[in-house]
């Protein structure tokens, strides 16, 4: 079989960043995450997301998880808000909004209603985790057409999306990510070695990152970020690869002080700032 195409590796320094923040500007001027997940016993995984949201600019950071994991998320990030979930969404559709939704939230009832609601939403969306498998359950007809939609894909996850095994995906990685972003409407993010973007028309590759990023808690960090980005009204597209960028330059300046074996989660956090500065 042959390559169906080869993707355009980004330039990162390069891409259309934030805008300066006016002086007068509050927390309501950058946005408000709300992150969705954090089931019993995953409460980490939300936390993680919602850390890296403000690290990344964003005004204001809510979580809605699960009632034995708020206790937890307050002591780990005491400034993000929380909420119970299941619990209604409708009032989070609102300007500014943007939804995470899937890291650490389990797939089973509960997740299944929060998903039907937080897609039902007119404002910008990052999937990622759970809620892909269970979206790969339900299929593209779950996502009606409109609000913006990033998707994250592991290679399992994008394997369970596609109906193909995981050795398919990555034999032909740039296929996969343009089929998906085609088939699910969305921009779809292929994460691993030289994670790929696609919107379904472009196919871009990020350079950056390393197999130190390769442990538990380092895609919720990414979904924060990308969440965080698109509050910033930064246009989706720039969101999707300035997001991946910083992600996987935060990994490698971690690992160059670190050491790739034990580099974690919470030092792409760490690290972030640092990018954000490399790039400006
Ligand atoms: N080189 C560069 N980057 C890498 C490498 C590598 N070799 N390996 C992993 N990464 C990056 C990926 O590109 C991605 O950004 O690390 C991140 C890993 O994300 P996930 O695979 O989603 O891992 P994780 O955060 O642990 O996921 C938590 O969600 O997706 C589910 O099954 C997953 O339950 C788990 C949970
Ligand atoms: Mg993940």
């Amino acid at each position: 079989t042959h390559k169906s195409l080869s993707p355009i590796k980004l330039d990162w320094q390069s891409l259309p960043g934030l805008p300066a923040r006016a002086p007068d500007s509050h927390k309501g001027s950058h946005g408000h995450v709300l992150v969705l997940g954090g089931a019993s016993g995953m409460g980490g995984a939300s936390a993680l997301c919602a850390w890296a949201a403000y690290r990344a600019g964003a005004g204001l950071v809510s979580v809605g998880c699960h009632p034995d994991s708020r206790m937890h998320l307050a002591a780990w990030v005491p400034e993000a808000l929380s909420l119970d979930w299941p619990g209604t969404l409708s009032s989070w559709s609102r300007p500014g909004v943007v939804i995470a939704i899937g890291p650490g939230m389990g797939q089973g009832l509960g997740a299944q209603t929060l998903l039907e609601e937080a897609v039902a939403l007119s404002v910008p969306q990052v999937l990622d985790a759970d809620a892909l498998n269970l979206l790969a359950i339900r299929g593209p007809g779950l996502l009606a057409a409109g609000p913006v939609r990033l998707l994250t894909p592991h290679p399992g996850e994008a394997a369970r999306l596609l109906g193909l095994d995981t050795r398919s995906v990555q034999a032909d990685r740039p296929a996969a990510v343009l089929n998906l972003a085609r088939r699910y409407r969305a921009i779809c993010i292929l994460k691993g070695h030289q994670t790929l973007i696609s919107d379904g028309e472009r196919v871009r590759q990020c350079e950056l990152g390393n197999p130190g990023m390769a442990s538990g808690g380092t895609g919720d960090v990414l979904t924060g970020i990308l969440a965080a980005l698109l509050a910033q009204q930064l246009a989706p597209w720039d969101a999707a690869c300035l997001g991946v960028c910083l992600h996987a330059r935060a990994g490698d300046l971690a690992a160059e002080r670190l050491g790739q074996t034990s580099l974690m989660a919470r030092d792409l956090i760490e690290f972030l700032p640092t990018a954000f500065k490399d790039y400006a």
